[in-house]
């Protein structure tokens, strides 16, 4: 440790003095909000040393590896917080309990967005404008009937979202100019009211394309949103109303009100991997549309807004309490992932599966108990008293719970993520606004890489290849669906 003189108290200088030992040359590196700048590292050069490749690029300055986003904080926001270790989640500063308890989906959307609670009047001018503009075009039942009769809801939802740019021509910076939204941040106030409107249309439609995802399965008519419901209650209309007499169709209120906390707590959850997507997406001065579908296709794998469906599909194998030793002995031989648990930020309790356990007994209470539910339950208990999730802070997260509910409510398995994305696109669309209304511009999202592959060669004729074969190394043989048994036997083939 070296010593401090009396100007440079601990606390007194925020910055790094970092010593290069290649060069013995020695650098300062500001610290800014307990975080340093990537780029200050980019001045710290040396010659090329024995062991280093032309394509490690020493001389041009040294790059920071975080594969997997594990310590790089790629914006500054003011719209959600996480404290991981003491299971904290907050919006624009609101607990998410207090929200839970008190707020409204709309409400909480309203906060994430704009940064503070609407007075009275701004609160129904903008549910007003979102539910107003639920309505589809009616070419979009075409759309939605031209999937396969099978087609997953992921793959309907997320190609709806491109789907329905191509609509809006006024909202798409390819076409109309690249500053179109970010104008709005010296306050051009067409821009602002643009990018409004598509934040209106962007809420409005989720419920909308959703349950046209849900009703082109069944086989049902499409159903335009209802006037004087709230959006999780005009959500369930959309779903289950059955014909014109069945006008007076209300959803049950506790399961409008589950839902609709549902939504607000799942509505953000700051740098997780479908709001970075959407960044991503956005950094290039896309569309929101596209942005949002971006953001849809990343929510959907397994690790992020597919785990409420792995979670039942894992639950359904398992089959009952007493097979619960056996899965997690697999799960700790590495032979299956227990879904549901773990998480990047928190490395205790995920504060939203408290709100959600409570959130399922009252559902439970009117729809009746999810006979998985005994099984979750030995699972649960029998994971936070193991030692290989307690010493690895493997703690319920959201996902664990929020998939017996919506079984409960009678939603089917491949809708569970669906149900993930209709409030998670506020969280995108809050995101998206901040950095499109960013004092200091927006920069392309186009991080750097480390070259491991192989160094300049030149290219050899075919005739004098020594050929490279091997899994991995060459392409996989693999059988063709389309070829029947009864061609293969055939003796006249053509060609191909
Ligand atoms: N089951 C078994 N082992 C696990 C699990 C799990 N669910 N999660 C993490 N581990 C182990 C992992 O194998 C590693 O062990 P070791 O140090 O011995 O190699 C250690 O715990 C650290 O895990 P990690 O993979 O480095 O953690 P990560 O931050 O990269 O991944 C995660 C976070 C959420 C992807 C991961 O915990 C996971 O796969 N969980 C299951 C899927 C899930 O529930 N996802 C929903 C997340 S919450 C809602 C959302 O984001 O949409």
């Amino acid at each position: 440790m070296g010593q401090n003189t009396p100007a440079q108290k601990i606390g007194d200088v925020n910055s790094l003095t970092v010593t290069d030992n290649r060069t013995g040359k020695q650098y300062t590196v500001p610290i800014s909000r307990n975080s340093i700048p990537a780029t200050a590292f980019k001045a710290i050069k040396a010659p090329k040393g024995p062991k280093d490749r032309d394509e490690d690029e020493t001389e041009k300055g040294l790059r920071i590896s975080d594969k997997g986003f594990l310590n790089t904080a790629v914006i500054e926001s003011r719209i959600t917080y996480i404290d991981g270790d003491a299971g904290v989640l907050r919006y624009r500063g609101y607990p998410i309990e207090q929200l839970a308890e008190q707020s409204n989906f709309l409400e909480s959307a309203y906060l994430l967005i704009y940064g503070s609670l609407p007075s009275k009047t701004q609160y129904s001018t903008f549910e007003n404008e979102v539910l107003l503009h639920g309505v589809m075009h009616a070419d979009a039942a075409g759309f939605f009937r031209a999937f396969r009769y099978d087609a997953h809801p992921m793959a309907m939802l997320t190609s709806a979202y491109a789907y329905l740019g191509s609509y809006y021509r006024e909202a798409n910076p390819s076409l109309e100019g690249q500053a179109l939204y970010t104008k709005g941040a010296k306050g051009d106030e067409a821009a602002l009211r643009n990018m409004d409107k598509q934040i209106y249309r962007i809420i409005g439609k989720a419920t909308t394309l959703a349950a046209m995802a849900y009703r082109v399965r069944q086989g049902r008519e499409f159903v335009t949103p209802p006037t004087g419901l709230s959006y999780a209650a005009s959500f369930l209309y959309q779903l289950d109303h059955l014909s014109p007499s069945d006008a007076n169709y209300r959803p049950h209120p506790v399961l409008e009100r589950a839902l609709d906390i549902l939504f607000i707590l799942h509505a953000d959850h700051e740098m997780n991997a479908s709001s970075t997507t959407v960044l991503q997406t956005g950094s290039s001065l896309v569309d929101p549309y596209s942005a949002v579908a971006a953001g849809c296709a990343s929510l959907y794998g397994p690790l992020h807004g597919g785990a409420n469906e792995a979670v039942i599909r894992m639950l359904i194998s398992i089959g009952s309490p007493d097979n619960v030793p056996a899965f997690l002995a697999a799960v700790k031989k590495r032979e299956k992932v227990l879904s549901g648990f773990g998480h990047r930020v928190y490395k205790t309790s995920d504060p939203r599966s408290f709100i959600i356990r409570k959130v399922a007994d009252e559902v439970f209470a009117v729809t009746g108990k999810d006979e998985l539910l005994d099984t979750a339950m030995a699972l649960h208990d029998a994971a936070i008293k193991d030692e290989y999730f307690v010493s690895r802070k493997l703690a319920p997260n959201v996902d664990f719970w929020s998939g017996l509910i919506y079984r409960a409510m009678g939603f089917p398995l491949d809708f569970f993520p669906v149900l993930f994305v209709v409030p998670r696109v506020v969280g995108w669309l809050a995101h998206w606004r901040q950095m499109m209304l960013s004092p200091d511009g927006v920069k392309i999202w186009r991080p750097r890489q480390i070259y491991v592959g192989a160094e300049k060669r030149d290219y050899v004729p075919v005739d004098a290849r020594e050929p490279v074969d091997g899994p991995m190394m060459s392409p996989s043989v693999v059988p063709h669906s389309g070829v029947t048994k009864r061609r293969n036997i055939s003796e006249i083939k053509s060609k191909l």
